[in-house]
């Protein structure tokens, strides 16, 4: 596929070649902290999750990824993204996170998009709030963190609904 142009960023496909420098970002204690340690198959450790490497400038400075639900009924979209902390407050984020939920928008058919960061992860709720998402509530001990404990998370979604004469022609 061609890849997907913010206004600061290019989101493309990942290559072989990204493996390391997404490794290294990835384990970075800033990224570590919310996204765990690096998983031995990383990033080819989860089969559900389209990932495209972050670009600025010709460098992969990060990773974003969706994962949809298969359920037309309940049709949806979930993304999760990291970035390099030499690149963290300059914007990139938002950027790209703008442009993955434009594409699965305009060129994947979604009409909602959900993140669901920890809510003391107050740079990425900020982030995405930048990108458009409002928080629906917190999702209480929704996830364990790498020393075991178990944290709330902030259940944020993006919604952008859907001509209902299309979708009645889809379900027809
Ligand atoms: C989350 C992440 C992708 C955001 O990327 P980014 O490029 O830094 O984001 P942006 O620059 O677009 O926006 C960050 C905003 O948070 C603000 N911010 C940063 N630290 C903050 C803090 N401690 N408290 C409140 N706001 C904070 C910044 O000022 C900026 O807001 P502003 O533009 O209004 O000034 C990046 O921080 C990251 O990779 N973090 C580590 C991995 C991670 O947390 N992933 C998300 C898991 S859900």
């Amino acid at each position: 596929m061609n890849p997907l142009r913010g206004e600061k960023v290019r989101l493309r496909p990942l290559v072989e070649g990204d493996v390391p420098i997404l490794r290294a970002i990835h384990a970075r204690p800033e990224v570590a902290a919310w996204w765990g340690p690096v998983p031995r198959d990383f990033p080819a450790d989860d089969p559900n999750a389209t990932r495209f490497a972050i670009v600025l400038d010709e460098r992969v400075v990060g990773l974003t990824q969706f994962t949809e639900e298969s359920d037309p009924d309940y049709r949806h979209a979930w993304i999760d993204i990291f970035l390099d902390p030499e690149h963290h407050n300059q914007g990139l984020g938002a950027d790209a996170i703008r442009t993955l939920v434009g594409h699965l928008i305009a060129d994947g058919g979604h009409h909602r998009v959900t993140i669901d960061p920890a809510t003391d992860n107050a740079a990425a709720i900020r982030c995405y709030e930048k990108a458009g998402f409002r928080p629906v509530g917190v999702t209480r001990l929704a996830w364990r963190d790498a020393a075991g404990r178990w944290r709330d998370a902030l259940l944020m979604e993006l919604v952008e609904p859907p001509d209902e004469a299309d979708e009645a022609d889809e379900a027809s």
